[in-house]
């Protein structure tokens, strides 16, 4: 369905005539087609693809694995994030790349899938779960999946939800081990360290069923902050100190040679880099910085590659830019920006991402968005022909991934393998 907006076209409207005469002309961002986009192209129509498609670079995902393994510091585990590497082929591929039994899950579906598919690895909920889905996943076990529920750490905020979980521990009969979520400054709730923290370490302390396995503290705002006044630095040390603050409640309760044991786990892509010894966290979780999606273009991820891709076939190709009802603006517009010059229509669209090749080609908002037929403008020498394909960058990967069916794994100017992507569910 074309998906013209009226709002959209009365304001390009008035844009085209009025507002764009008090901005600078821009120049033309259109040019030649990078050849990495055009061996990607050569592979997929070789495969036979011609639907919208996410495409994984595997040895630019290899070398990202081996970017982030190349820094950890000596024992410090690295768990990956599987909400943003959704399908059970690529965390494996990634598992036996970087050597860990690690995941951090964060919905009950692809915790009960880990489970069947992966039952030796350990699994921390990077979110806590409402008690009833742990209840669920329980009551989803199977044979295969039995030996995974000894390896669930269950992440705790609050000390409500631990005595729901501990309610649940003597219902199951069964031991749960329990990881404290810290609010080391993002303040998306969690424990500080005080007297709600002591009170619920000494309630695991008491009970049978509970058992203490860790400390979760993440803190994906800092990089986010400004370095002026030290404001960066002074957020890092903060969290840091508070982590430690709970590490020292902790050990008070259990003794200190209890923490040898527990998970302290710390950061996510945007900050694993900060990590440089093992004295607060012992394991730090990443996952998008593996395939790069826009949200992690970051100065501390500069040695990660963008690693993953939507391509899609132009439906049509056309030499000029017309806009429904406003044609007697289209040649002004076209004088002013000649990046709107020309038009691709393409299969699909609407997506959490960034068209990259050919390069300069962008969105009308005049024209509206489509998730049919999306329009896309580029310059006068934008050179491409329906059944080509128009690649772009997701902006985040946890769920632009699960748009598209199986994921198509690029190796060596082919498409290799073909992953399938988890169900999409919260
Ligand atoms: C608790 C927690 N840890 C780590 C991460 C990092 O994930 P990523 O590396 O994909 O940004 C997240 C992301 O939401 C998270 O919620």
């Amino acid at each position: 369905m074309l998906k013209v907006s009226r709002r959209n076209l009365l304001l390009g409207g008035a844009a085209i005539v009025g507002v764009s005469t008090l901005m600078s002309k821009p120049g033309d961002k259109s040019g030649p087609r990078d050849p990495y986009f055009l061996d990607v192209q050569s592979a997929l129509t070789a495969a036979g693809i011609a639907t919208p498609t996410l495409v994984i670079d595997r040895a630019r995902l290899n070398a990202n694995i081996d970017t982030l393994v190349g820094h950890l510091p000596d024992r410090m585990g690295y768990r990956i994030v599987a909400k943003s590497l959704p399908s059970l082929s690529l965390i494996e591929h990634i598992r036996q790349r970087a050597n860990t039994d690690r995941l951090m899950t964060f919905n009950q579906p692809m915790l009960t899938a880990l489970s069947e598919a992966m039952p030796e690895a350990s699994q921390l909920l990077g979110k806590p779960l409402p008690v009833q889905a742990a209840r669920n996943y329980f009551a989803a076990l199977t044979e295969q999946s039995a030996p995974a529920a000894d390896r669930v750490q269950w992440l705790i905020d609050s000390g409500s939800r631990l005595k729901q979980y501990a309610d649940l521990a003597a219902a199951e009969d069964r031991t749960l081990d329990i990881n404290i979520e810290l609010d080391v400054g993002l303040h998306r709730g969690g424990f500080e360290p005080g007297a709600e923290l002591q009170a619920t370490l000494q309630a695991i302390h008491d009970n049978d069923r509970l058992k203490l396995s860790g400390f979760m503290g993440y803190e994906p705002h800092i990089p986010a902050l400004p370095t002026t006044l030290g404001w960066r630095d002074k957020a890092l040390n903060g969290a840091w100190k508070k982590y430690r603050a709970a590490l020292d409640q902790a050990a008070e309760v259990f003794g200190a040679d209890a923490l040898q044991d527990l998970t302290r786990n710390a950061a996510g892509s945007p900050t694993y880099r900060y990590y440089e010894d093992t004295e607060i966290a012992n394991e730090i979780s990443a996952g998008s910085c593996l395939v790069k999606p826009t949200h992690f273009d970051s100065e501390l991820l500069e040695p990660h590659l963008p690693a993953s891709f939507i391509a899609t076939p132009v439906i049509k190709s056309l030499p000029t830019t017309r806009m429904p009802g406003l044609e007697f603006a289209d040649s002004a517009k076209r004088a002013w920006d000649p990046n709107y010059n020309k038009t691709v229509f393409i299969y699909g669209g609407h997506w959490l991402a960034d068209p990259v090749d050919p390069p300069g080609l962008s969105y009308n908002s005049t024209f509206g968005r489509s998730s049919n037929q999306e329009m896309l403008n580029g310059g006068p020498d934008l050179e491409i022909a329906a059944d080509e394909f128009v690649f772009f960058r997701p902006h985040q990967s946890e769920a632009v991934f699960l748009q598209f069916g199986d994921i198509a794994v690029y190796e060596g100017g082919a498409i290799v393998d073909t992953w399938p992507v988890f169900e999409a569910s919260a």
